[in-house]
């Protein structure tokens, strides 16, 4: 050994490969160095000897593959890593131990990197949260096949260690619900649309000004990105493959400040919340704006914070909160997932082997049972208010709490804003119920409803 060591250092130049093999250091390819890319930087250049100390080897970065060589990338001198213009060739590289994918995008690059990184025996750490949603099942089966991890902490709520929580500290129980708000964008806009009684166009128009909403917020505010977090959890908590094409989805774009007004004034907050809970109909998957009690500790998950929520047998309830998105909170939770690699912790992507997932049973929205919070815009006139009540009787749906306003428009008597609470009731027979109030001509515009979650 040491006449090997002394011919290592006198006969040759040290190369990569060389200390890779005497120092045992795991060896990062990172693909895509925008604004998470950049934090995963600064945060294995920041804490190099603790992260060292703490996985008992160096992590390096030894290549690197993006859109731009010569963009900025917060001040790190990019030239000392190998360069690579295609993610596939970095992905199937010699050089590289783990494949770190920051690409984004669920199918493309992305998808293909992984795939050649998976096919060649490289661990996989992402934060793609699309590309999982849409082909986790099979990724985890092919992380398998090659014996590597497919790590993907990041993917859901940014820097809440929530995967490794469900995936390790609650191995021992069964969830019966996990639900949280996941999307930081939809929180901003309605913690301001409440704190300052502004409405939805306004507060939308601000985030996107300060930096806070896309330029095209669909994905956000119509909960699609919040959705695609939710198929990963559910995977996690039920054992179930991963199914996104089943989510039951709608976005916060139709709520209004009167909505938050009235909730508020029957004890509610809203929030979008994702939601995968088991039933008697089978799993519900849904993102939707949803009412929570105002003293529960979700309802107080205010700005941009995101918050995951778990019901578990044992463990009974929990909740972590933390940020959801930006450069350092999401690269706190990728170099967590590369820190396991470092020590040896390769675990199934969902908790158990990816052959051993269950289909998904989807639970059917009409089937779902809650609370309810009705908007009806009623014509102020005799008998109206005891027609939709003979309506709701009809239809088994018990009243919880009404209020009932002035007239919208100051000094015009045609209409009234009429809100209730209901007790918990079939969604199909509240979908019945409005349609018939619709239909018999007792409101003035379209019924609105807006799920409440006992908790
Ligand atoms: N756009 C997301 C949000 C962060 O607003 O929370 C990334 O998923």
């Amino acid at each position: 050994m040491k006449s090997r060591a002394r011919k290592f250092i006198t006969a040759r130049p040290i190369t990569n490969v060389a200390i890779h093999l005497m120092t045992n250091q795991l060896r990062l390819g990172i693909a895509g160095l925008g604004t998470v890319g950049t934090g995963v930087l600064d945060l294995l250049i920041r804490h190099e000897p603790t992260i060292a100390d703490r996985c008992g080897r160096p992590i390096v970065v030894t290549a690197v593959c993006a859109r731009s060589r010569s963009a900025k990338r917060g001040g790190h001198d990019i030239k000392a890593f190998t360069w690579f213009d295609d993610p596939v060739a970095l992905a199937e590289s010699d050089e590289i131990d783990v494949f770190v994918e920051l690409i984004g995008g669920e199918d493309g690059p992305a998808k293909a990197a992984v795939e050649a990184a998976l096919n060649a025996g490289k661990h996989v750490v992402t934060a793609n949260k699309a590309l999982l949603a849409h082909h986790g099942t099979a990724l985890a089966k092919l992380a398998e096949q090659s014996g590597v991890a497919l790590n993907f902490e990041a993917a859901v709520a940014g820097g809440i260690p929530i995967v490794k929580s469900m995936r390790e500290s609650l191995a021992g129980n069964q969830v019966i619900r996990v639900f949280g708000i996941l999307n930081g964008t939809c929180n901003y806009i309605l913690t301001k649309m409440e704190a300052e009684g502004r409405d939805f166009a306004e507060v939308l128009k601000e985030a996107q000004e300060l930096g806070y909403a896309e330029a095209d917020p669909e994905f956000d505010i119509g909960g699609f990105d919040a959705a695609h977090k939710v198929a990963c959890l559910t995977a996690l908590a039920f054992g179930t493959q991963v199914d996104y094409a089943s989510i039951y989805v709608e976005g916060i774009e139709h709520i209004t400040l009167a909505d938050i007004r009235n909730a508020g004034d029957l004890g509610y907050k809203i929030k979008l919340l994702g939601v995968a809970v088991e039933t008697s109909d089978g799993i519900e998957q849904r993102v939707h704006p949803t009412l929570v009690p105002k003293n529960s500790p979700i309802a107080d998950v205010d700005g941009v914070f995101n918050a995951v929520a778990v019901n578990a047998d044992f463990a009974d309830e929990l909740m972590l909160e933390g940020r959801g998105a930006g450069a350092h909170p999401t690269a706190s939770s990728v170099v967590a997932d590369i820190c396991d690699i470092a020590r040896g912790i390769i675990l199934p992507a969902f908790g158990i082997p990816a052959s051993r997932l269950k289909p998904y049973q989807r639970a059917r929205m009409r089937a779902h049972e809650g609370g309810y919070y009705v908007s009806l815009e009623l014509y102020d006139k005799p008998g109206e208010v005891a027609a939709v009540a003979s309506i709701f009787s009809d239809s088994d749906i018990s009243i919880e709490s009404i209020v009932q306003r002035g007239p919208t428009v100051a000094g015009v008597r045609d209409t009234a804003p009429f809100i209730l609470i209901t007790h918990d009731t079939l969604e199909s027979a509240m979908r019945t119920a409005l349609k018939r109030i619709e239909g018999e001509g007792h409101a003035a515009s379209r019924p609105r409803m807006i799920r409440i979650e006992r908790l």
